[in-house]
């Protein structure tokens, strides 16, 4: 089993809750849902490949974790509300919704897709608002409740794959949104930002991709990598009453990453424009305009 049976908070904190986790079928998800689970939480794993659902649900029941799981995809709508509903029928109550579920792939901005672009901003985006909103008018609207977003660590943009940094910037705008919105409904809303962190997928990177990755911990203060279990600890900590007056933050999880050097190479270049003036001492010409 991949996920370590130990947490720091108490038991029993969260008996008689039920959580939704979008896109826990693996990795931090999956993750979040031990975490959670191991603390007295039902949870709901929603995503798209019924496979993997059904192994995370194995995993989970034979930790003694009440789980289950419902297919969607959460760029559909009607996907999204039938799994609020069949969460609401199942266990009667929507205390946590973490939305996790997102997508991207790696391309230099300028041949990005439209299909590909919208994909991205579908999914990470507006997939994750139609979560939040069914989950509002669903059950916390009346109720309360608590919502963390998974993001990514986008402060300085995102180069290399800038539809998923535009579509994670969004959600931590939402994410500030709602908090504002949903605040008299008893609804806290806040984000994790987790920065490079060592997961599930590193089996399936190829093997050059796999020694850049492990060497992007040099241009991180922390210099290593995070763990899915890092960052479930600290969404986790955002549903818990300890993070009561918490609400429309975002929470980095990236070994002060975001703080220090980026993992994106400018090439030596003269191309910049200039207002006026003459190349600067050591600059190498320029045009001066
Ligand atoms: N994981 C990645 N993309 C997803 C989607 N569209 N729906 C649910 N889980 C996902």
């Amino acid at each position: 089993m991949e996920s370590k049976p130990l947490s720091i908070y108490r038991d029993g904190l969260f008996d008689g809750r039920m959580a939704l986790i979008t896109g826990g079928g693996s990795g931090i998800g999956k993750a979040i849902a031990f975490e959670l689970g191991r603390l007295g939480c039902s949870v709901v794993l929603a995503a798209r490949k019924a496979e993997r659902l059904e192994s995370a649900v194995t995993e989970l029941s034979a930790a003694g974790i009440t789980a289950r799981s419902i297919v969607c995809n959460i760029r559909d709508e009607e996907q999204v509300a039938a799994a609020v509903a069949f969460t609401l029928e199942a266990f009667g109550r929507l205390d946590f919704l973490v939305n996790n579920a997102g997508g991207q792939f790696p391309s230099p901005a300028a041949h990005i897709r439209t299909k590909g672009w919208n994909a991205v901003l579908e999914t990470n985006l507006t997939g994750t608002f139609f979560l939040c909103r069914e989950a509002h008018n669903a059950w916390m609207g009346e109720h309360g409740g608590a919502i963390v977003n998974i993001i990514a660590d986008m402060h300085r943009g995102f180069p290399g794959m800038a539809h998923t940094g535009a579509a994670r910037a969004g959600v931590d705008n939402l994410t500030k949104s709602l908090a504002v919105e949903w605040a008299h409904c008893g609804i806290r809303v806040n984000a994790v930002a987790p920065g490079i962190i060592f997961g599930s997928g590193y089996d399936n990177y190829a093997p050059h991709f796999q020694q850049v990755f492990l060497a992007m911990a040099d241009n991180i203060p922390a210099r290593r990598l995070g763990t899915e279990e890092e960052v479930a600890c600290a969404a986790v900590f955002l549903l818990t009453p300890g993070a009561a007056y918490i609400s429309g933050d975002t929470l980095r999880v990236d070994g002060a990453g975001s703080l220090w050097r980026t993992h994106w190479e400018v090439p030596p270049h003269d191309a910049f424009p200039r207002y006026g003036g003459q190349p600067l001492p050591g600059e190498s010409g320029g045009s001066g305009e």
